[in-house]
C-alpha cells in the first residue's frame, strides 16, 4: 500500500502532522509512505506549485492525502503558477472526476451551526460534485475589445459522457443510502445545464429505485439553510458543488470538520485511486500558531482507508474516534473552543 502526503501551505503541514500520527498509530502491515511538495511551498522549492516529480508520485500511490494550498504571497503570480492550480493540475491530471463531500451534523454540535439546532440536526448530505470539467476547465482568458475595454471570460461547458459519468457515480451513492438523489442546475437559464439535466434524467432509467429530483441552484442554496434534512444525495457540477458544499459546511458547524474525497477511474489492488482533502483551505491568518483544527484532515484520512485501501474497519474506527471527541467537548477554536492542533490529535489518538 502506497500513500502520498502533500501538505501544502498555511495550516497544511500541522494538520498534516497529525494525519500522520492517526495513520502510524494503525500499524498498517506494509505501508509505504511518501512525502511531496505542493502549492506555494512547491513554487519556492522548484517553482512550480505543481512539479513533475509531484505528479509521478501521485500517479504511483494508491492514495495522495491532500492538505490545502493558498498562499497570499503567490497572489500576484501569473495564473498558471499560483498555489491553488497544484489542486486543480492533481485532480484533471489524475482524471479525479468524482468529488464526494458529505456533510452530516455530529452529536452535541447542534448548537454551533449557523442555523436554528432543531433544524441543523437534521443534516445528512453528500454532495457529489463533478470536478474536472465546467468554467474551471473552459477556454479563458483576458482580452482588450476593439473599443479598447478589457473584458474577462471562462467558458462553461459539459459534454455528455462528462455528465454522465458523474450522474452514475451519485445514482449509486444514492442506492447506498436513503435512495434519493437531487440533481442541481440553472437549466432555466444555461444550455450547459439543460443537457446536464437531459442526460440525467436519460441515466436514471438504470437506477429505478433511485428517486430523482431536480432544483436549481438558486432554489438549492435556499433550500440547504431553510431545510437540509431533505437532502439525500446532491449532484452537480463543478462551479456549483463548490459553492453548496460550502454552504453545507457551515450548516454542520464548522468547516473545520468536512473531508472530502476526489475519485477517477483507476483501481488499485486494494479500492479507487482517489485523493482526499479537508475542504477548507489554508487559513493563512492562523498558520503556524498551532491553532488549526486538524479534524477534516484526520477524517480525510478515513476517507482515503475506506475508498482507496479498502480498510472500512480503520476507518470507521478513526470517524468514530473523531466524533467521540466532539461528544466529548474537545472543540477547536473554530467550533468557539480552545484545543489545539496536537492536543485534537492527541484526543483522537487516546479514543481510538
Ligand atoms: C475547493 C476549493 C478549490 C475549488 C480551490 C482552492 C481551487 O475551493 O476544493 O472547494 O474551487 O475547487
Ligand atoms: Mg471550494
Amino acid at each position: 500500500m502506497k500513500i502520498a502526503l502533500f501538505a501544502g501551505d498555511g495550516i497544511g503541514p500541522e494538520i498534516m502532522d497529525q494525519a500522520r500520527r492517526v495513520l502510524d498509530a494503525l500499524n498498517l502491515p506494509g505501508l509505504v509512505v511518501w512525502e511531496g511538495d505542493v502549492g506555494g511551498a512547491a513554487y519556492r522549492r522548484h517553482g512550480h506549485p505543481l512539479p513533475e516529480e509531484t505528479l509521478e508520485m501521485a500517479r504511483a500511490a494508491d492514495g495522495v492525502l491532500f492538505g490545502a494550498v493558498g498562499d497570499p504571497e503567490c497572489d500576484n503570480l501569473e495564473r498558471h503558477l499560483r498555489p491553488e492550480q497544484a489542486i486543480l493540475g492533481l485532480r484533471s491530471n489524475l482524471g479525479l472526476f468524482a468529488n464526494l463531500r458529505p456533510a452530516k451534523m455530529f452529536a452535541g454540535l447542534e448548537n454551533m451551526s449557523a442555523l436554528r439546532p432543531e433544524i441543523a440536526r437534521q443534516i445528512d448530505v453528500l454532495i457529489v460534485r463533478e470536478l474536472n470539467g465546467d468554467v474551471y476547465f473552459g477556454e479563458k482568458a483576458m482580452r482588450t475589445l476593439d473599443d479598447g475595454r478589457r473584458q474577462g471570460y471562462d467558458v462553461m461547458s459539459y459534454a455528455e459522457d462528462e455528465v454522465r459519468r458523474i450522474a452514475h457515480v451519485a445514482f449509486r451513492a444514492a442506492q447506498g443510502r436513503k435512495g434519493m438523489l437531487c440533481s442541481v442546475d440553472k437549466a432555466n437559464v444555461l444550455e450547459t445545464s439543460q443537457l446536464w439535466r437531459d442526460v440525467v434524467v436519460e441515466t436514471a432509467s438504470d437506477y429505478p429505485d433511485v428517486e430523482l429530483t431536480h432544483m436549481y441552484i438558486d432554489n438549492a442554496a435556499m433550500q440547504m439553510v431553510k431545510d437540509p434534512g431533505q437532502f439525500d444525495v446532491v449532484v452537480t457540477g463543478n462551479l456549483f458543488g463548490d459553492i453548496l458544499s460550502d454552504q453545507a459546511s457551515m450548516c454542520v458547524g464548522s468547516i473545520g470538520l468536512l473531508a472530502s474525497a476526489a475519485l477517477g477511474e483507476r483501481q488499485t489492488d486494494f479500492g479507487t485511486f482517489g485523493m482526499y482533502e479537508p475542504i477548507h483551505g489554508s487559513a493563512p491568518d492562523i498558520a503556524g500558531q498551532g491553532k488549526a483544527n486538524p479534524m477534516a484532515m484526520i477524517l480525510s484520512l478515513a476517507m482515503l482507508l475506506r475508498h482507496s485501501l479498502g480498510r472500512e474497519n480503520d476507518a470507521v474506527r478513526i470517524e468514530r474516534a473523531v466524533a467521540k471527541a466532539l461528544e466529548d467537548g474537545v472543540l477547536g477554536g473554530d467550533l468557539g473552543g480552545n484545543a489545539g492542533t496536537v492536543e485534537i490529535g492527541d484526543a483522537v489518538l487516546a479514543r481510538m
